[in-house]
């Protein structure tokens, strides 16, 4: 059942092109504007090359972690990403199962296809829940209310994202969402009234329904489960997010889909790191695409990290089997990168395995 192209994690972008319809590929390739933002996602990674370390005994070595408490067998979770039936008709449950079987930390997403109940019973025990706050508060709290009864152990609240910025490569590509696609878990919710003739679409329009730093400060108020920030980019953010008391932060750019011109999430990390301290629980995503940018994530100062589109690409393959694959080939990934670099184990991956080297194709 998969393909036997498949070589590597990366391999998934390319055989997806052959199990996605040509626009919707496009949809979850691309990313807002002019895609000058995922661009900066993957060239950072080619800015670093890793050092390999002569005569270490990694004989014990393992990717085992804690992340806000938490055990886990290794440092790669699944992004939030809506609407999976695109990929496959499994959807979600399919991603939860494939979570599952690799022991791999679920984050879904408020838009997915799936209920995020039926996500939760097919998830393992690490399964988190990805908040987007919405219009009405009452429907806010409904589904924190619901994702505190599934289960979910963390709330990851997006914040980078109030605007769907259009995607100039799904537009050209006429990708149009399916009629049978529909977020599950906001069925009956009120669609935002548009505003007066006259204000702007987008300040007295789309924004109005955007979070502010008060109903951040309401989300942590209304639930005991641990709140972790998606889409910090500003050290500043970061530390005033740290101050309001929230469990961690995801380092992010939402894959390049939200401001165009964003910087790269992973050029942002070292800054992010420094403001929070070591020790803070950090997440990253943002152009992982195989094990040694998990490596060199990692030594920039993430405790984790989130794979979002490769989860499409390799559900869009094999359902659940694909996704359990691609993840034990990322694992396998950086295990190798982290025994040639001398690393034993995940604290042992920092900085000093790094060197920058502009023009390595590496
Ligand atoms: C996303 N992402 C996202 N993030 C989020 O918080 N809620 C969501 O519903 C979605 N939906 C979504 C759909 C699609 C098609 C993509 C590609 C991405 C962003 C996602 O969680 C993650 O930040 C990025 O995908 C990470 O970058 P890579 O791994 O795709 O390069």
């Amino acid at each position: 059942q998969i393909p036997p192209q498949i070589r590597c994690a990366q391999d998934y972008e390319m055989v997806a092109r052959r199990f996605m319809a040509a626009p919707t590929y496009e949809y979850v390739a691309g990313g807002s504007g002019r895609d000058l933002t995922v661009a900066a996602n993957l060239a950072a990674f080619a800015r670093w090359s890793v050092y390999p370390r002569l005569l270490r005994d990694v004989t014990a070595g393992h990717t085992r972690l804690t992340l806000g408490g938490a055990a886990m067998a290794h440092p790669l979770l699944l992004a939030p990403v809506a609407f999976q039936s695109l990929a496959h008709v499994g959807g979600e449950v399919e991603s939860a199962r494939a979570a599952h079987a690799t022991d791999s930390c679920l984050v879904a997403s408020t838009l997915s296809s799936c209920p995020l109940e039926d996500i939760a019973r097919a998830a393992g025990p690490q399964r988190w829940f990805q908040l987007y706050f919405q219009p009405r508060r009452d429907d806010t709290r409904l589904l924190l209310q619901r994702a505190e009864a599934a289960g979910y152990g963390a709330i990851v609240v997006t914040l980078d994202a109030s605007i769907q910025a259009a995607s100039l490569r799904a537009l050209s590509a006429g990708f149009r969402m399916p009629a049978g696609c529909v977020a599950a878990n906001l069925r009956g919710q009120a669609a935002a009234e548009p505003g007066p003739a006259g204000e702007s679409r987008i300040f007295q329009g789309v924004m109005r329904d955007a979070p502010t730093w008060a109903d951040l400060e309401w989300l942590l108020t209304r639930t005991t489960l641990p709140v972790w920030v998606k889409g910090v980019l500003h050290p500043d953010d970061a530390r005033a997010l740290q101050r309001l008391g929230v469990a961690g932060l995801v380092v992010s750019n939402h894959g390049g889909r939200g401001l165009d011109g964003a910087p790269a999430s992973l050029d942002a990390l070292p800054a992010v790191r420094a403001a929070v301290g070591a020790g803070f629980p950090l997440l990253f995503d943002g152009g992982i695409r195989s094990g040694l940018d998990v490596f060199k994530a990692l030594a920039l100062g993430a405790d984790a990290v989130l794979v979002g589109r490769l989860q499409m690409y390799a559900l869009s393959v094999a359902g659940a089997l694909g996704v359990a694959h691609m993840i034990r080939l990322l694992r396998e990934e950086l295990e190798v990168c982290m025994a040639l670099a001398g690393c034993a184990t995940i604290d042992d991956i920092g900085i000093a395995a790094l060197i920058e080297s502009t023009g390595n194709p590496c």
